[in-house]
Order: structure tokens, then sequence, then C-alpha cells
């Protein structure tokens, strides 16, 4: 089976590129079914956004990638299912629901996949679509939602700052007829993205970034370029893949202001920062100090979806560290992974307690997740021997080129792939020195 094979204990040295924003880009691209080309540049490279396209073709849009700007051409949208396979794949297939409903007044959709992190239910999306004046009838696991022409305005309300019901309210909204009032927004920069990208397009979207936005519908959406963000969540990997080796790293293509609550959280833990010319710099100590608590919550607060690696950091830091996961309470299974290295973590409901030993052993160990896989990733980077790290396409869901990234490095890693030749092994070997 595909595996990574990672020597840790060897720290990192130089500067990454961060990759465009996954959780941005998801967004955007099934916002582009609104209507006209776009154009979207710094589109990272990753089986989630491949699902994107593949949705988008199935749809009918023309959707190309050529690196990492792809184009979509929504002149003519024939379909408005998705099938359950492709719902399958990942949560953020939900997405598609706002915008095919809103380009071709029904959308039939199935329960979206995504990493298993406990109950993910859209309530609160279909809800809101039936504020926008959509009928929805649910049947054999299918969702068939259906308006009666254009969608109309509403006054919404979020009891929970939801950022997959926000973006699929902004998109839904954004060609309704009339004003939507969205209160109880979520925040999240990758929300202040998609509401630019739409913007672009010609709608008139205001308040992005604060909890109230005020969608006023336009009936059509135009052509656009856009360029996605940095990815935040890369940008954090890599901040605790510095903190778990001891180790200074330079970010380029870097958002500061989006990962504060993350940086302050290593900066207690002992890590030093520097920003200059938009690039942003982490030294880490030898060895961290454990955070005394940590709280996952909704932007700008420290995101659930750094929480893993994070942990894997904080595994070898001298003390005690509590985290609290508040947005969903099943993530912490991959502790049990990261204890085959050595790491003495507990969790209980959604609070983890993580005391820092002296250093984590190589293991084998199957990623649980996407951001659970980077942990571990994170962590045999800093363990003494030789991982492996299968169930890889979870990783390959959010980063790109993660083992080439971090071979450029200076870390010690390669992936055996399956069916490998002798050959082959070999030039990875001799490509990240392991
Ligand atoms: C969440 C994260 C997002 C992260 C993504 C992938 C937050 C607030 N959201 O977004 O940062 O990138 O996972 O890991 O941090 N909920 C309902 N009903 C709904 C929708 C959501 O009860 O219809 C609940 C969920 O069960 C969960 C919480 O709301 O407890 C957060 O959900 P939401 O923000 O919608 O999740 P995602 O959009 O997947």
């Amino acid at each position: 089976m595909e595996c990574l094979v990672i020597d840790g204990g060897y720290g990192l040295h130089g500067e990454i590129k961060v990759q465009g924003s996954k959780n941005g880009a998801l967004p955007v691209l099934a916002a582009s079914v609104l209507g006209g080309r776009s154009v979207i540049h710094n589109c990272p490279r990753l089986t989630d956004t491949d699902s994107s396209l593949e949705i988008l073709r199935m749809l009918g849009c023309g959707a190309v990638r050529n690196g990492n700007t792809v184009t979509v051409d929504a002149d003519c949208v024939p379909r408005c299912d998705i099938p359950p396979e492709l719902m399958r794949r990942m949560r953020s297939s939900v997405i598609f629901l706002g915008a095919v409903l809103a380009r071709c007044g029904r959308a039939i959709v199935s329960a979206p996949g995504g990493c298993e992190l406990g109950p993910r239910p859209i309530d609160l999306h279909l809800s809101a679509m039936r504020k926008l004046g959509a009928e929805i009838t649910e049947k054999d696991g299918l969702v068939c939602c259906e308006s009666r022409g254009r969608l109309k305005g509403a006054e919404i309300v979020l009891p929970f700052p939801s950022v997959g019901a926000t973006e699929n309210i902004i998109i839904a909204a954004s060609t309704a007829k009339g004003r939507t009032t969205l209160v109880g927004a979520a925040k999240e920069p990758e929300i202040t993205e998609l509401a630019d990208f739409i913007n672009a397009k010609g709608g008139r979207i205001s308040g992005a970034g604060s909890d109230v936005l005020v969608i006023d519908g336009v009936e059509a959406a135009g052509n656009c370029e856009h360029t996605c963000i940095p990815d935040r969540i890369a940008a954090a990997t890599f901040i605790a893949a510095a903190a778990a080796t001891g180790s200074e790293l330079t970010l380029s293509d870097v958002c500061p202001e989006h990962i504060a609550a993350v940086i302050s959280v290593f900066e207690k833990a002992g890590c030093r920062f520097e920003t200059k010319g938009g690039k942003l710099t982490v030294a880490a100590p030898e060895r961290l100090k454990a955070v005394r608590f940590l709280q996952t919550a909704p932007y700008p607060a420290f995101p659930t979806d750094a929480q893993a690696v994070t942990a894997a950091a904080l595994a070898t830091a001298d003390g005690v560290s509590v985290i609290s996961e508040t947005i969903f309470g099943s993530r912490f299974r991959y502790l049990r992974e990261l204890k085959r290295m050595g790491a003495n973590a507990e969790s209980e409901g959604g609070i983890a307690v993580i005391r820092g030993v002296d250093r984590l052993r190589g293991a084998e160990m199957h990623c649980t997740d996407l951001r659970g896989g980077a942990a571990l990733v994170v962590a045999a980077l800093g363990a003494e021997g030789r991982s492996e790290i299968r169930s890889l396409r979870h990783i390959d869901r959010g980063y790109e080129s993660f083992e080439a990234a971090l071979a450029a490095l200076g870390a010690k890693i390669y992936r055996n792939v399956k069916n490998e030749t002798a050959d082959t092994i070999d030039v990875f070997r001799e490509a990240s020195g392991v």
C-alpha cells in the first residue's frame, strides 16, 4: 500500500511558498456555476479541487486546468443533479447546492462526504434555501431543491456561524430577486474571498468578514479573473512542522493576519515570528513549552483545522497541554495513531490532554482524516527513527505536493508508491536523501 516514509529528527530550513487555499478555492469553483467565464489562478492541485472540476464537467460546464490556473465556462449548465458518488468525495460538494439551485432553478444532491469528524448535518443549509424560496423534498437519500423562477431575497439568521451554510447562502442569494440580509454569518477569510469572487462577476455583496452580510441579487453573473488566497491551514501546518523539529522556516505567499490565533499559540509555546517583505519567518526553540489551554472556535479564534497539527507539535513539549475542540467533538481520532509513536495523549468528549514526552519514536500509522494525517507527518518529522504513514488519500485532498515541499526543506521523506519497482524507490530516495 502507498505510504509516506519519513526518517525523523532532521531540522527543516529554507523558504516555502504556501499553496492556494483549498477551503477558499472549493466554494469559488462551486460559485463559478453562476455563469460566465471564471479564470481562477493559484488554485491548488488537490484531489478535492479535481473532484470539484469533475462535478463542474458533469453539470455541463467547461472546466480546464493548466497548472495552478483553472478556467470554468458556465455559459450553459444543462444538468442540475450531482451523483452521490461525486457528492461523497468531499464535504464541500454541498456548496454546489446553492450554486446549482440559483443557476438552474433546481438541484438534486445527496449527503456530502468529507472527513469523519462526527455528525456533519446540513440542516442550516436547507432551512436557508427554504427561506430563499426553495421547496425541498428528501427521498431515498436524495435532496431535491426547487424554486419557481429566481430565488427571492430574505432575512436569514444563522444560530451558529456555519462556514458552509454561509457560503451556500451567499452564492444562492447573489442572483436572487431582491436583498438578502444574513445575520450570524461566518467571518472566515474564505468567506471574504468568495464574496470578492462573486463581486468580480458583477455581484453586490457587502459586509463580508463581519457577521452581517447584505446581498443584493443581480440578474446574472459575468466573467471574472480571480486569484485564490494563501492557504492558512497549510501555513499553520508548516509552522507546526518547524515547531516539531526545532527549525527556522520562512513562509512566502502567506497572510499572517489570517493565522494570528495560530501564531499566538506557537508564540506561547516559545516560537518567535518575524514578518518582513510579505514573508513570515518562524524560529522554534529546541523544545517547545506546553500550551496550558487552547480552544478551537470560529474565526478569528483558533481554527479547528489547525488543531491536530498543533497537538502533534505539542506532543513533545515540556509540560501538559489541554486542547478543547468546540467545532467537531470527535476530532481527536488521530491521537490513537500518535500514541503509536509514544505520545502521552488522552481525549474525552471535546477535550484532549497532552503530556509532553521527551521524544516520539517512528511508527507505522494510518491517516484518520485530512488534518489528522498532516499531524502524523508533523510528528514523524520530529520523531526519532523511521515512520510509515498510510491512507494518504486523506492528505492528498488538502496538501499540494506535500512530501516534495517538505523534502525541499530538508525533510527525509518520500512516497513509497504502489507497484513500485526497486528503481523508482531509489530515484525517490536519492531525491530526498533518505
Ligand atoms: C468547518 C469549519 C471550517 C473548516 C471545515 C473543514 C468552523 C466554524 N467551520 O466548516 O473552518 O475549514 O469545517 O474542516 O470552524 N452545523 C450544523 N448544521 C449545519 C451545518 C453545520 O449543526 O447545517 C454544525 C456542525 O455540526 C459543526 C458546526 O456547525 O458542529 C460547524 O460547521 P460548519 O462551519 O458548517 O462546517 P464546515 O462548513 O464543514
